[in-house]
């Protein structure tokens, strides 16, 4: 019997994390090695019980994440995905052995229209398939998952056949996903009471939700099926994953730890870590994260109506549920300026939930001073933005060194870009239709491409007309969508870096599918 086997009786809930799994799934949401890396070691700290870490059988660079994230992590299991193919389950079982808990997720479709035109198989062959992938799986490692594809669109009779397969084939945690996001939350929480009800040795495993947003229900489902017995929940920083994405990590702890009166659980995540989580997972994957999110957007404890602020200032609990703190937001601050030294900038960063080796420190440290030259008032805002985008660029193959932009009424406006590119800097120079048209024109003339922009924004990251823009682009080619953003006082450099930052995702992703085709 497994930890968590024991634990379901009780009301401790496993934390699955799927960040770099259906998160980095998502279009768009591609992370290099070294971002995956960052991601794992924040959810170890942070407590996540699983952490999924890629699909192995998928690219080379996905078994090497999941390798190496299964010889670093401290105290997560580390689960790897799997079809209910050999070649999957043995590429999966190859990269998680490293780990001290290892873990196979294998899974297939059940429901009548994923077998019918998916699968192409009958519902008979399909029971073969999990006793023998499961069977083999389990002959791999001690932790293995199997999930029921479309569970929610199963019928009750053929998913508690298939349950009980696995189950008896040695399956520990099994999971019951709402693929499409179609299940109401009574709904979702009446399959998980009957499976368990009807299916003999329910007991001999953790059940598992796994919801999708497409319907805005992802962590309402999951909180449902709490109460049918379920111990297990998948979930993602931010949110973020295929589609409209899948339940909130974030949303789903607080609500446990905030109404445990009505959702009597607990989580073993240590909460002050949330906003930290959920500012990397932004700057890697380039999400930006919705202003109003739960828990981590920007307003989550902003309160600008006059009635809300008068009553805030008689008692915080007025118009707050949870505090800032507890999800580790700190209160707006005016930081510093162009006097601070090293040592008030690191307890700075520190409070911020950053930790930094002495060179990322020194570079973070000569960007805070450039932009203090420029900017009178720094805020902790500028100081997040400033250092996330130190992160998510720190591996790029290319780098924005210099830009002349010439704009005004009297055109035509253009501009003069100098690119690091895998070290050596080029410089040319572009017209165009506007400043910002002229940057990406000359961006277009030394890295040519055919992707097709799909979104430029702009948002302030303070007031001020000093203030730090962010820019989001993206970009999508051959089916291929990537982000980028990019932070600066001026609004054009951060255009050009997020534009840049865009392009070398979309190499990143070329350099994948491509490596993929050659192993076919
Ligand atoms: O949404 C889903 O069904 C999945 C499975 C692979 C678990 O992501
Ligand atoms: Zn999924």
């Amino acid at each position: 019997m497994t930890t968590e086997t024991k634990d379901v009786a009780g009301d401790r809930v496993v934390i699955f994390d799927t960040t770099l799994r259906d998160g980095e799934q998502c279009p768009g949401a591609t992370m290099t090695f070294d971002e995956k890396l960052d991601v794992a070691d924040l959810l170890d700290a942070m407590g996540v019980d699983i952490i999924e870490a890629g699909f192995p059988i998928a690219s080379e660079g996905d078994f090497e994440a999941v390798t190496a994230i299964a010889k670093r992590v401290k105290r997560a299991t580390v689960a790897g995905l799997a079809r209910a193919i050999n070649a999957d389950i043995d590429r999966a079982g190859e990269a998680v052995r490293h780990a001290q808990r290892g873990r196979i997720h294998t899974f297939v479709s059940t429901s009548p229209i994923h077998l019918a035109h998916q699968m192409r198989k009958s519902e008979a062959e399909v029971l073969e398939i999990i006793t023998a992938t499961v069977t083999r799986a389990r002959n791999l490692v001690e932790d293995v998952e199997w999930s029921a594809m479309d569970a929610t669109r199963t019928g009750i009779d053929y998913l508690c056949q298939c349950v009980d397969a696995a189950i008896k084939a040695g399956a520990t945690t099994i999971n019951l996903p709402d693929t499409v996001g179609y299940a109401t939350p009574e709904e979702y929480a009446a399959m998980f009471r009957a499976v368990r009800e009807r299916v003999p040795d329910s007991d001999k495993a953790i059940f598992s939700t796994h919801c999708h947003n497409d319907l805005g229900l992802a962590v309402a489902n999951s909180l449902a099926a709490l109460d049918a017995g379920a111990r297990q929940i998948e979930c993602t920083i931010n949110g973020i994953g295929e589609r409209a994405g899948n339940a909130a990590l974030e949303e789903i702890v607080m609500a446990i730890r905030t109404r445990s009166d009505a959702l009597p659980y607990r989580t073993g995540i240590e909460t002050t870590m949330l906003a930290r989580a959920s500012k990397l997972v932004s700057a890697v994957t380039n999400f930006p994260v919705q202003y109003n999110k739960a828990i981590v957007g920007r307003n989550a404890f902003a309160h600008e109506s006059g009635i809300h602020q008068d009553g805030m200032l008689k008692h915080q609990q007025t118009y707050e549920i949870m505090t800032p703190e507890s999800v580790g937001v700190a209160k707006t601050s005016l930081v510093m300026g162009k006097h601070s030294g090293r040592n008030a900038f690191r307890t700075k960063l520190k409070e911020l939930g950053y930790e930094f080796g002495e060179n990322a420190f020194e570079d973070a440290f000569n960007r805070f001073k450039a932009l203090a030259d420029r900017k009178k008032h720094v805020y902790d805002e500028d100081i997040e933005a400033l250092v996330d985008q130190s992160i998510a660029h720190a591996h790029d193959r290319m780098k924005v060194v210099a830009l002349q932009v010439v704009a005004g009424t009297s055109g035509p406006q253009s501009a003069t870009l100098t690119l690091d590119i895998d070290g050596n800097q080029q410089t040319v120079h572009a017209n165009g239709n506007g400043p910002v048209d002229a940057t990406f024109a000359a961006i277009h003339k030394l890295v040519p491409h055919t992707a097709r922009l799909e979104l430029y924004q702009v948002h302030a990251v303070t007031e001020g007309t000093d203030a730090q823009a962010e820019v989001s682009v993206r970009l999508s080619e051959d089916g291929r969508v990537v982000t980028g953003r990019g932070a600066d006082t001026d609004t054009l450099v951060a255009s050009a870096q997020a534009y840049v930052a865009a392009l070398a995702k979309l190499m990143l992703k070329r350099q994948k599918t491509a490596k993929a085709e050659q192993a076919v």
